[in-house]
C-alpha cells in the first residue's frame, strides 16, 4: 500500500530501493538515494547567492544516479522522516585522455530549511565515500566560490585540500566570480578513514 501522493510531494516518502539505501555518514545521519520524479519540484536550486545562475530550464527528468556517467545526482534524505533535504551532484573532469585521468567534480545544494546543521558536510562525505568505494579512481574534485565560507569549511572538514584559485570562472548576478579548486586523493581519504576507525580493545 503506497503513501498518499500529497505526502510524497512534501518530500516525505519511503526510500527508493535498488541502489544503496543506507549510506551511513560519518557526521550527521543522512542517506543518498536516486532522485525520482516527485523530488524534482523540491530540488529547484537557484535560491542562494552562490547558486544563482539566472533562469534555468525546468528539469523534467531526474539526473542519472550512475556514478560512472555525468552529469549525475542523488537526493539527500533524512533517514528518519525520509524528507528530501537537497541533492548532491557530479560532473566528470578530464586531465588526460585515458580513463585514469578523469575525476568527478562534486556539488551540493540543500533546501533552505536543511542548511546549517551539518547536512551539507555529511552529504558530500557520503558521496565521496561512494566514489572511492565503488570506483577505482584516484581523485575527487570540488569547486566553490571564494566567498562561500560555509562550503569551504564543509569540504575542508571532509579532508579536501585547496589547490588554487579558478579565476573568473562563474558568471552570476552580472559579474564574473573566482572560485577555489579543491581535491581529495584516495590515499588521503583512506588515511582519514583509518584515523577515524574505532580501535579494538
Ligand atoms: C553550502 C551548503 C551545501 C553547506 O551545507 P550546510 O549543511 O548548510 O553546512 P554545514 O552545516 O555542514 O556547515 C559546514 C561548516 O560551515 C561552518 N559555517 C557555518 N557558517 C559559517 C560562516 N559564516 N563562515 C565560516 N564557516 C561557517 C559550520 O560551522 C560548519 O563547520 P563545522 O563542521 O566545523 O562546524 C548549504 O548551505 C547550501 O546548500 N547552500 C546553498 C547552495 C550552495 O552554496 N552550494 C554550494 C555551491 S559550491
Amino acid at each position: 500500500m503506497g503513501r498518499p501522493s500529497s505526502c510524497l510531494h512534501r518530500g516525505v516518502g519511503p526510500p527508493v530501493t535498488g541502489y544503496r539505501d543506507a549510506v551511513p555518514s560519518p557526521l550527521v545521519d543522512v542517506r543518498l538515494r536516486p532522485i525520482v520524479g516527485v523530488d524534482l519540484g523540491l530540488l529547484h536550486g537557484g535560491d542562494s547567492e552562490f547558486d544563482d545562475f539566472g533562469p534555468r530550464p525546468v528539469r523534467t527528468e531526474p539526473p542519472s544516479p550512475d556514478l560512472r556517467s555525468g552529469p549525475g545526482g542523488l537526493a539527500v534524505v533524512d533517514p528518519a522522516s525520509h524528507a528530501v533535504l537537497g541533492m548532491v551532484s557530479w560532473v566528470w573532469q578530464r586531465w588526460g585522455p585515458n580513463p585514469e585521468s578523469a575525476s568527478p567534480m562534486i556539488g551540493v545544494w540543500l533546501r533552505r530549511e536543511a542548511r546549517g546543521r551539518g547536512v551539507g558536510t555529511a552529504a558530500q562525505a557520503a558521496l565521496v565515500d561512494l566514489f572511492f568505494e565503488r570506483l577505482r579512481l584516484h581523485r575527487v574534485e570540488a569547486h566553490t566560490d571564494v566567498d562561500n565560507l560555509v562550503e569551504q569549511r564543509a569540504l575542508e572538514r571532509i579532508g579536501f585540500r585547496r589547490e588554487g584559485v579558478v579565476r573568473g570562472a562563474q558568471w552570476r548576478r552580472g559579474a564574473w566570480h573566482d572560485g577555489w579548486l579543491y581535491s581529495l586523493l584516495r590515499e588521503e581519504w583512506l588515511a582519514a578513514r583509518e584515523g577515524s576507525a574505532p580501535t579494538g580493545g
